[in-house]
């Protein structure tokens, strides 16, 4: 298996950027038409604003962050947004969108939408120092524990603010862009610019410290596995109702679906998030149907669900956002018997509950950004 070390793919996309800074201010604006914004618009609205808000002002589901704030923005277009659209975030409900990786949107689907976020946000684009910040990864952890943690995590996590742990952004991004987001903070979030409280030394520190968490990234493909046919949507077909209790008139607990799966109830378990996730992992006998799945036509949504008061069951990653959205569309499509898995499938494997593992191979992450753009 191969290892990418953060250390390459950064120089790897340092030399990308710098070709792409050229090509973008001389291309920018002519290439983009009002038909490539339509569309990109559409696909956001389809795809991303679930979490990230329709708005694009973030924190709606999953503490999904703001897509629209300057510091963001003029630092991470093209490279950081693309490239966190393609390959997801490995671990967050971040999913990845790429069709490379069995996501719905193609590169250049990718690329508009970049595009577009960015002209939404209506900023100037800057330069970020490629090279690396040099500190005292020490004095770092002290800062991060002290000023960070209760936000970030602990271990980089993420609570209500990202995951700065999480491997595959820190292989995609360069130190600037951590060292600008914390001098900067995003602006209409609750991550404050740090110049004010900080010194500049002190953010170096920080920056270098988030650095030395990078142990290197694993970009891995499912290997296509195909949705169980319709007539295998429902597990135990000549089981009873599981008669689940319902919290909140629609939350089950993983105790309570296990148990149910155990005894061989009458269930369509329904895994709500994007494609690849369930392609990678899924509690067995799931059937894929993203969020994303014919949103505008409820109908088709619903064709293949069995309407004789089958319990249908929904969840998600998340812990809820798109089980609950799958729910209420289910819901105005006349069916009844619905529930939300409460905990979502992090919090079903965290209690030790089994899942079905795809296979998986591994491939390089190819640059979505094209020179061209
Ligand atoms: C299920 C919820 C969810 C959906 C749907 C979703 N995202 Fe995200 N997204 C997140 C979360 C959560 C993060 C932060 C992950 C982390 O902690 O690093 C994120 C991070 C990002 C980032 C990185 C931003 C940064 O500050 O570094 C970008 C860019 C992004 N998402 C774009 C999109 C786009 C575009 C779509 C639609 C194609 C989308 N997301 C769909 C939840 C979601
Ligand atoms: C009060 C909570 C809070 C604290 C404290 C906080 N942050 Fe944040 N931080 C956030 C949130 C929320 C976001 C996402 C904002 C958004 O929506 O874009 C964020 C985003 C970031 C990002 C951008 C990550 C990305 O993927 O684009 C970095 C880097 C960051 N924070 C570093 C830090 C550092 C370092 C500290 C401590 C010096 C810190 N933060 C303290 C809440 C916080």
């Amino acid at each position: 298996m191969r290892k990418t070390t953060s250390q390459s793919i950064t120089s790897q996309l340092i030399c990308t950027l710098a070709l792409l800074t050229i090509s973008i201010t001389s291309h920018a604006a002519e290439q983009f038409t009002e038909a490539q914004a339509e569309a990109a618009a559409a696909n956001y609205q389809q795809y991303c604003a679930l979490c990230h808000g329709a708005d694009r002002q973030g924190h709606v589901n999953d503490h999904a962050p703001s897509l629209r704030s300057k510091s963001l923005l003029e630092t991470g277009y093209p490279w950081a947004i693309s490239m966190a659209i393609g390959y997801g975030r490995a671990g967050t409900p971040m999913a990845p969108f790429i069709d490379d990786v069995g996501g719905p949107l193609g590169r250049q689907e990718i690329r508009d939408m970049t595009r577009w976020l960015y002209l939404e946000a209506g900023v100037e684009k800057i330069d970020i120092d490629e090279n690396p910040i040099v500190g005292d990864i020490v004095a770092g952890a002290e800062i991060y524990s002290g000023e960070c943690a209760q936000c970030h995590g602990e271990q980089g996590e993420g609570i209500t603010g990202t995951a700065l742990g999480n491997q595959a952004m820190l292989a995609l991004t360069p130190d600037a862009f951590l060292r600008h987001a914390i001098a900067n903070g995003r602006q209409g979030t609750e991550m404050q610019a740090f110049a004010e409280k900080l010194s500049s030394a002190d953010m170096d520190n920080v920056t270098a410290f988030l650095r030395s968490r990078a142990t290197g990234w694993d970009l891995e493909k499912p290997v296509y596995r195909a949705p169980p046919p319709p007539e295998e949507y429902v597990l135990n077909p000549q089981g009873e109702d599981p008669g689940f209790k319902l919290k909140d008139d629609l939350y089950i607990t993983s105790a309570q679906l296990d148990a149910a799966l155990q005894a061989g109830k009458k269930i369509v378990l329904l895994d709500t998030r994007a494609l690849p996730l369930w392609q990678m992992a899924n509690i067995e006998g799931s059937v894929p149907l993203p969020y994303y799945y014919d949103y505008k036509n409820l109908e088709a949504l619903a064709k293949d669900l069995p309407r004789d008061g089958t319990m249908i069951v929904t969840y998600c990653e998340c812990p809820r956002a798109a089980a609950e959205f799958v729910n209420r569309k289910l819901k105005e499509q006349g069916f009844e018997k619905l529930a939300v898995l409460y905990e979502g499938i992090q919090g079903w494997i965290a209690l030790g509950y089994p899942v079905s593992a795809g296979e998986t191979i591994a491939i390089e992450a190819s640059p979505i950004p094209a020179s061209s753009d």
